[in-house]
C-alpha cells in the first residue's frame, strides 16, 4: 500500500519529465522545458509554510539536493529523501515517525553534550542521515520543516485512538548474540536485493537524479554517512524490522539484526570529527560503531554485539559510583 504511495508521487514527477522531453523532442522549444521543470528544481518559497516544508522533507533530493540548480541551494549530499527513512513523510505512527516529534523538544542529547531543540535535531539528520551541510537556522528552509514538524504534532492531537496505533509488527527484541553480516547477507539476497539492488545502491527514478530514488541506496557514496543514526546495529534492526521488506515486514528478530549488521558492514561516506561526539563518552549508546569508547570492550563488539556485557559493565559502574 505505501509502496503505491510512494511510487505515485514518482511517477507524476516522472511524467513532468516526460513531458518535458518529449516538448525537446518535438522541437517546441527548450524554454518550455525548463519553465515546466521548475516545479522540481526551482520551487523556493519566500516565506516559511508547512506546504513548503512537507515538500522539503518528502522531495529533498530535488529541493535541496546535490544536482540543484543553484549552488547554494545544496544542502543535501546524497539523492535520497528525509521520507526514504521517515516514512509517509513522517505522517505514520510507529517507528520513526515524525508525529509526535515537536513535542521531544528541546531535550538533552548526549551526543551533542547539551540541550538540544527542533532545528538542532533537523540538522543531526542533514550532516548525518543526508551526508550534507546544516540548514542555516533562520533560512525559510528549516522554519518551513520545523512549521511542518509542528503541524504534525498538530495532526497528531486530534486523531483518533485507532489511527495513532503503529501497523507494524511487534518492535524488535535483541538476540543475545552478536550479529552475524554473513547471515545477514543471505537475508539481504532474499528479501532485500530485488528493491535495493545487488550491490546496495539502490534505483534512481529516472536518469536525472534530482528526481530521487524508487529504492534509495543502502550503501555506498550516495548514502547516509557513518555518523548516522542508522549505522547502529540496533537502530538499523528496529527500523528494518518495523518497516522492511517495503509493504511486507515480516523479518524475524535475528533476520533484522543480521541483515542490519551486513548492510553496516559496508563502505559509506565518512564525517569528519566523530571523536568530538558524546562529550561525555558514558552517554555513548553501547552500539555506536565509532570510537572513542569509555570502556575496553573491541571496537567489533560495540559494532555487532553482544550488547548484554556492555550494559552489564556500565550498571556497574553507577552501582559503585557512591555520590
Ligand atoms: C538514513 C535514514 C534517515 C534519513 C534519510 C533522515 N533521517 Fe531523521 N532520523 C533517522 C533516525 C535513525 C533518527 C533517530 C531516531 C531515534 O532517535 O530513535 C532520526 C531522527 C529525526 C528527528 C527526531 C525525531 C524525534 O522524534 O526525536 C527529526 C526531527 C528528523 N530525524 C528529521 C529528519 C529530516 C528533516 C531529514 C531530512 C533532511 C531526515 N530526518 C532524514 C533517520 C533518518
Ligand atoms: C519492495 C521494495 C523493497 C524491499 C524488498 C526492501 N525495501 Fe528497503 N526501502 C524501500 C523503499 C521504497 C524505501 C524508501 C521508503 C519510501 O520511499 O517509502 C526503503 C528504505 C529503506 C531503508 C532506509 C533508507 C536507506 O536507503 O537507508 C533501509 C535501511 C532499508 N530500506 C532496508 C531494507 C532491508 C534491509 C530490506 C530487506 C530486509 C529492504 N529494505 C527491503 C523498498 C524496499
Amino acid at each position: 500500500m505505501n509502496r503505491a504511495a510512494t511510487s505515485k508521487s514518482r511517477y507524476q514527477r516522472g511524467s513532468v519529465l516526460t513531458a518535458v522531453l518529449a516538448t525537446v523532442v518535438l522541437g517546441v522549444g527548450v524554454i518550455v522545458g525548463v519553465v515546466a521543470l521548475r516545479p522540481v528544481t526551482d520551487n523556493r518559497d519566500p516565506e516559511p509554510s508547512v506546504e513548503y516544508g512537507r515538500l522539503l522533507v518528502r522531495e529533498t533530493a530535488a529541493m535541496m539536493g546535490p544536482g540543484h540548480e543553484d549552488p547554494a541551494m545544496r544542502y543535501s549530499g546524497t539523492y535520497m529523501d528525509c521520507a526514504s527513512c521517515h516514512l509517509e513523510t513522517g505522517t505514520r505512527p510507529g517507528t520513526l515517525s515524525l508525529l509526535q516529534t515537536e513535542s521531544r523538544y528541546p531535550r538533552f542529547s548526549g551526543r551533542d553534550g547539551g540541550s538540544r531543540d527542533l532545528r538542532d535535531r533537523v540538522n543531526g539528520c542533514m550532516t548525518r542521515s543526508m551526508n550534507g551541510r546544516e540548514l542555516p537556522r533562520d533560512s525559510v528552509e528549516m522554519r518551513s520543516i520545523e512549521m511542518y514538524i509542528q503541524n504534525l504534532n498538530d495532526q497528531y492531537q486530534i486523531m483518533g485512538e485507532t489511527r495513532r496505533q503503529p501497523d507494524e509488527p511487534p518492535p524488535f527484541v535483541e538476540p543475545d548474540r552478536a550479529a552475524d553480516p554473513v547471515a545477514g547477507e543471505t537475508v539481504y539476497q532474499e528479501r532485500c536485493e530485488v528493491c535495493h539492488g545487488e550491490d546496495g545502491q539502490g534505483l534512481p527514478a529516472s536518469t536525472d537524479m534530482r528526481e530521487g530514488y524508487l529504492f534509495p541506496p543502502l550503501w555506498g557514496p550516495d548514502s547516509f554517512n557513518n555518523g548516522a543514526g542508522m549505522t547502529r546495529v540496533l537502530t538499523a534492526a528496529r527500523f528494518i524490522k518495523a518497516r522492511m521488506p517495503l509493504g511486507q515486514p515480516d523479518l524475524t528478530d535475528d533476520q533484522a539484526y543480521d541483515v542490519a549488521a551486513f548492510v553496516n558492514s559496508h563502505e559509506r561516506p565518512q564525517r569528519a570529527n566523530l571523536e568530538q561526539d558524546y562529550p561525555d563518552l558514558t552517554n555513548k549508546p553501547v552500539d555506536s560503531p565509532y570510537p572513542p569508547y569509555a570502556d575496553n570492550f573491541p571496537i567489533e563488539q560495540h559494532r555487532l554485539g553482544p550488547f548484554g556485557p556492555i550494559r552489564e559493565y556500565y550498571r556497574s559502574l553507577e552501582e559503585t559510583d557512591d555520590r
